[in-house]
């Protein structure tokens, strides 16, 4: 694995104009992704991950301001006119939504939707590209590759959909994906197997990951570190197990708390956090979670709580963390 920083976020501020006044969807995150790496992301719907991540591809709608700064592989995406952005779509950066119907084209054949960017980016030949694709396929575990390059995105099921999604995302080799609930559609088992395969590619290509989801179970054993996101700001940053089995955020114990493991969530009736999440428009001026927080006291309803990072690497923004348990963190 190489050593480094490939994305380093600082600071980065997504506001968006409404009729409602200025949405601040990311309000001052900060985060890093080193080379080959897999950062997870989580937090519950409506909490600003999938615009941060839109922030970071610089895909924003027209009535929108990012300020601080995005940095890839040393260079300032924020800076960068359009056309020097396109550049790096696809090519350096990829991304996979949740949703395949509306990424892949309907109306083109899967072999040109996984063909299109090779030649456009990496200048290979057609026969190059038409091999390229069917391992691709292989790759991405799609059974009969050939028969399926032949075929439009309504012929396949939503899994197949989605590993073909995955195949165009892989098919320009970025260093960087960006999944953004790439399973939220799908089947649990489909889920699995889905996200067991992007992490076996990203450990493979020594790709870096960010792996966007509202169910911090999901993530944990498939990333390297865990960023926790409240309300457009980080309430906690640390490696994923750690976060996972040592929670020091309120907000992160009561997520885990109230989210089934994937196993059952057919079954158990989602037992979400009480309370909503702040107006984002107008946040509180103090902790974002505070109104629904069981340990608040007034020092939490005055000012932001700072990111403080432990020896162990582990940053929490809270006034009143989860106590950590003696001696296990440290030395890890
Ligand atoms: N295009 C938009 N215009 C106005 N508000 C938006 C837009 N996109 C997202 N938001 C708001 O930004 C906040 C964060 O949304 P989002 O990043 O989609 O959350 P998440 O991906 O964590 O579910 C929400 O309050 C959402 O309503
Ligand atoms: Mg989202």
């Amino acid at each position: 694995m190489s050593e480094g920083k490939l994305l380093e976020v600082d600071d980065l501020h997504a506001y968006i104009g409404s009729p409602r006044g200025v949405v601040k969807a990311v309000d001052g995150v900060s985060l890093s992704i080193d080379h080959g790496a897999a950062l997870g992301v989580v937090g519950e719907s409506g909490s600003g991950k999938s615009v941060m991540a839109r922030a970071v591809m610089g895909l924003m709608p027209s009535n929108s301001a990012c300020t601080g700064s995005v940095r890839f592989n040393g260079r300032e995406l924020l800076d960068l006119k359009r056309k020097e952005l396109e550049e790096i779509w696809g090519k350096q950066i990829a991304m996979v939504f949740q949703d395949p119907g509306r990424s892949l084209n309907p109306v083109v054949r899967v072999e040109r939707q996984l063909t299109e960017g090779m030649r456009r980016h990496l200048g290979v030949s057609r026969s190059e590209a038409q091999s390229r694709a069917l391992n691709l396929l292989v790759e991405v575990g799609v059974p009969d590759p050939e028969r399926r390059l032949r075929a439009y995105p309504h012929e396949l099921s939503g899994g197949m959909r989605q590993r073909v999604m995955i195949a165009v995302a892989l098919a320009c080799e970025p260093d960087l994906l960006i999944a953004d609930e790439p399973t939220t559609a799908l089947d649990v088992t489909i889920q699995r197997q889905v996200l067991d395969l992007l992490r076996r590619i990203q450990l493979e290509r020594r790709m870096s990951l960010m792996l966007i989801s509202h169910d911090l179970h999901v993530v944990a054993g498939q990333t390297d570190r865990v960023a926790v996101m409240y309300a457009g700001r980080l309430a906690e940053l640390g490696a994923s197990r750690a976060v996972f089995e040592q929670p020091r955020h309120q907000y992160t114990s009561a997520l885990l708390a109230a989210t089934p493991t994937i196993e059952h969530e057919r079954h158990a009736p989602l037992n979400v956090i009480r309370g909503s999440l702040p107006s984002p428009t107008e946040p509180p001026p103090g902790c974002r979670f505070a109104a629904r927080c069981p340990a608040a006291t007034d020092t939490c309803q005055s000012g932001q709580p700072p990111m403080i990072a432990t020896v162990s690497d582990h940053a929490v923004a809270c006034f009143h963390p989860v106590a950590e348990r003696a001696g296990e963190l440290v030395g890890r």
